[in-house]
């Protein structure tokens, strides 16, 4: 049983701001590398970025021994890797994680303006009186929610597990409540069979997805696989081959034999599907159909915020740390850890849920 609790009133006005990328010429790009390379160094810093982000930084934390992955890996590598520094390119939720799960290191972030439409949808305050008014269901968040939101939730999941742990929960017998995605949660509900109530919160970008043109740009690729980001509407992951985090759409590039791939998330994993998969085609997926119009176009303009200048500011200046309060980051961490131990434990075989 599944339903999106439309009562709660989202803010109908959630602007993104204008998409702006940054522009380099080869002669600044080199020159900036050069520059932030020897403060990484100095300042004992790694550079963990999410595949949105600009080709610029993905290269930049591959050549520094850094990582560029979706928020699940971005946090376990975080955790993991000795640097005192950590720099998070992505959005806030993707630096306060980082700081939840690294309360010792300094955690930067190039802009601390890059937000996400889905934890903007979902106030703390909104999301206690929510679970005060369930408290028979457990609390299961996206990644993409405030410090605050974490703190206040029984799990924290990124789109990569989402489906494991609440199939894991569910045949435990637990009701629960979903938050901030509706169309994540509502795939997964749909796969797991879980009754789970929705918040109806929505990524602004995967929302824009198109199922009417996505079906004409099929029939004129009859041989595309099409790989989709569960944050897209249900009627255009029901035309997906493959429906995954980032990292596993682009693992299914890398090993389906398919030539053409059409691809509905943020054209940003254009840069690293290309590498994975050379010589395959991908083609966005449509964001405008009949009458419609995208608000993102299949870019998310608070990852666009991210670029070489602001990084080499935040590393000349100190400038963007997240903060996190004390009590808040504990409560947090243990929603989060329960995730990663969860993922360790099905790893090591501890838990089996099957297909
Ligand atoms: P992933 O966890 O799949 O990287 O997704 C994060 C995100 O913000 C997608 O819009
Ligand atoms: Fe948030 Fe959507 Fe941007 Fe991902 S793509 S960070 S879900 S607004």
């Amino acid at each position: 049983m599944m339903q999106v609790d439309f009562r709660i009133p989202v803010n109908p006005v959630i602007q993104p701001p204008p998409l702006v990328e940054e522009v380099l010429d080869a002669d600044e790009r080199d020159a900036l590398k050069a520059r932030i390379k020897a403060l990484m160094r100095a300042q004992d810093a790694v550079l963990v970025a999410h595949y949105y982000t600009s080709a610029d930084l993905q290269d930049l934390a591959e050549e520094t021994g850094g990582c560029v992955s979706d928020s699940l890996e971005m946090a376990r590598f975080g955790h993991a890797h000795p640097a005192r520094t950590l720099i998070v390119a992505g959005v806030r939720f993707m630096g306060e994680t980082a700081k939840i799960l690294n309360p010792e290191k300094r955690v930067l972030m190039p802009d601390l303006a890059a937000e996400c439409s889905l934890d903007l949808a979902c106030p703390a305050d909104a999301f206690a009186a929510w679970c005060d008014a369930h408290p028979d269901r457990l609390s299961v968040v996206y990644a993409n929610t405030s410090a605050a939101v974490k703190a206040r939730a029984d799990w924290v999941v990124t789109s990569g597990i989402a489906a494991r742990i609440v199939k894991y929960l569910h045949r435990q017998g637990h009701k629960l409540l979903w938050a901030p995605d509706r169309h994540l949660g509502e795939y997964v509900a749909r796969v797991t069979g879980a009754d789970m109530i929705l918040w109806p919160g929505a990524c602004v970008v995967h929302e824009a997805f198109k199922a009417r043109a996505l079906a004409a740009l099929r029939a004129e690729h009859p041989q595309a696989a099409v790989l989709v980001h569960p944050e897209s509407p249900q009627d255009v992951i029901a035309q997906a081959d493959v429906v995954g985090s980032t990292t596993q759409l682009i693992e299914a590039a890398r090993t389906l034999p398919n030539r053409e791939f059409i691809v509905a998330t943020d054209r940003g994993i254009f840069h690293k599907m290309l590498a994975a998969a050379p010589g395959k085609t991908f083609i966005e997926a449509p964001t405008a159909g009949e009458g419609a119009t995208c608000v993102s176009c299949a870019h998310c303009p608070w990852m666009a915020m991210n670029g070489l200048r602001k990084l080499l500011h935040v590393l000349e200046s100190g400038a963007n740390e997240i903060h996190i309060d004390e009590p808040v980051r504990v409560r947090a961490q243990r929603s989060i850890e329960r995730m990663l131990e969860f993922a360790a434990a099905e790893k090591a075989g501890r838990i089996q849920l099957g297909d």
